[in-house]
């Protein structure tokens, strides 16, 4: 379901003191994708088709990182997360529906959470929600001042009284406003006194003051709210984002060993029955079929497709791969770039030299073939069906293997009839 009336606004323009790096925040990566990439691939699963970015700090390395499908404003200095929305104003000037505004660093929200936000907003007729949760640790979060149902005002850490800072329900960043009520507000805020910047949670007491109170909108899940503002937070995005994943499968019954030594990146598919053993690391873009034995100590790469019965074992890492059905690719071996049919038996220690110092070049390995251990196929090269390869075999460019016959040595030779 799209939400064709909401727009997204996020907020990526700060440069991330607190991080200690040379990197701007919303670049560095958690559970294989970047902190931003998170708040976009939630935004889209919440079914919001139009996105803005508003970018600023390293905007070069920012922009190449985005799609094509996102749009983006630029904050020059950032004056302030209100003065990073007011940003977008121009571009929104049309928009005649809710601007859903995040911060590029809430990397632990759900889409499915952004989608029932949404929803309730929709049916509350509310000029405004701000997204908020009950913590055990409020530290560094603006507090949520209620009456009722409605916010009053939200606090900055650095503002708050005694009384305030014990307050622990807190403000995600998240909200919804009307697009043009939203900008008319900002025109009207100050800068803050301490930190001299315009504060986007000012809009708030803003609406309550023209009689168009925002609403709050509780969840129970505080660990959606994280905001990544340092390295430690950075490692429990990471955690976070990984136990999401590691629900999902195991929901769909798939078993994995132990979790917490296994790395997962978000959007991976994995067929029924499959078993992910330990220090296992699986990046973005990859597929695994059913009944497949994977890891322990396997390191699976983007591109990959490994499909039904397959083993991956210990020490083999494979990228831009296809492993067809119960192959098996038991012990340190490198595949790159290769494509492996069905049945295929390799040996330890085979590897695909799939670099030649330019390009990086295919192999193929048909069905039933036989490598035997410690391998070298130097790409491109082709291996036909049923064909076998000696221990040690060196396989040279563009000497393919005939079906059916076995090489061996060094570079590989067809081995004649009737000798061993
Ligand atoms: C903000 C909220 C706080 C809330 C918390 C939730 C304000 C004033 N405070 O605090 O109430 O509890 O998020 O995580 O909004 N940004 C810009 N331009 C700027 C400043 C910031 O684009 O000029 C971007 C940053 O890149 C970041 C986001 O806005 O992605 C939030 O900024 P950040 O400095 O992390 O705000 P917090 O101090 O965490
Ligand atoms: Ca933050």
């Amino acid at each position: 379901m799209t939400n064709s009336n909401v727009c997204a606004l996020i907020l990526a323009a700060g440069r991330g003191e607190r991080m200690k790096s040379e990197l701007v925040k919303v670049l560095h990566k958690a559970a294989g994708f970047s902190i931003l990439e998170h708040v976009i691939q939630s935004v889209k699963e919440a079914g919001v088709r139009r996105i803005v970015v508003v970018i600023g700090s390293q905007a070069k390395q920012v922009r190449a990182s985005l799609q094509s499908d996102i749009e983006i404003v630029y904050q020059k200095k950032p004056l302030g997360t209100g003065h990073a929305v007011l940003m977008a104003e121009s571009l929104l000037k049309k928009w005649r529906g809710e601007v859903l505004v995040l911060p590029g660093d809430a990397s632990c929200l759900k889409g499915k959470t952004l989608r029932s936000f949404i929803e309730a907003h929709q049916e509350s007729g509310a000029s405004g929600r701000v997204l908020t949760a009950q913590v055990d640790q409020p530290f560094g979060y603006g507090r949520v001042l209620r009456q009722g149902k409605h916010v009053v005002r939200i606090r900055e850490e650095l503002d708050a009284s005694r009384e305030e800072k014990l307050i622990c329900e807190i403000n995600s960043g998240i909200y919804l406003f009307s697009a043009s009520e939203l900008f008319e507000k900002l025109h009207r805020i100050q800068r803050n006194k301490k930190k001299h910047e315009y504060y986007l949670t000012d809009v708030i007491s803003a609406f309550g003051e023209s009689g168009k109170p925002v609403e709050a909108h509780q969840i129970d899940c505080s660990d959606e709210m994280l905001g990544v503002n340092t390295r430690i937070d950075l490692q429990k995005a990471h955690q976070i984002l990984m136990a999401h994943e590691m629900e999902k499968h195991l929901a769909n019954g798939v078993t994995i060993v132990n979790p917490i030594q296994t790395v997962i990146a978000r959007g991976v598919k994995i067929g029924q029955d499959t078993v992910v053993h330990p220090f296992t690391w699986i990046d973005r873009d990859v597929e695994i079929g059913r009944q497949c034995e994977i890891g322990p100590f396997a390191k699976i790469r983007s591109g990959s497709r490994i499909h039904d019965g397959a083993v991956i074992g210990s020490f083999v890492e494979v990228v831009r791969t296809r492993v067809g059905k119960n192959s098996r690719v038991k012990h340190l071996s490198y595949l790159g770039d290769t494509i492996l049919g069905e049945d295929v038996n390799v040996g330890a220690g085979t590897i695909t030299a799939n670099y030649d110092g330019k390009l990086k070049q295919k192999t193929v390995i048909e069905d039933q073939v036989f490598l035997g251990c410690n391998t070298v196929l130097v790409a491109p090269v082709t291996i036909r069906k049923k064909a076998k390869t000696g221990a040690g075999a060196v396989v040279l460019a563009r000497h393919s293997v005939p079906a059916g016959k076995t090489v061996v040595g060094v570079p590989a030779k067809i081995i004649k009839q009737g000798k061993k």
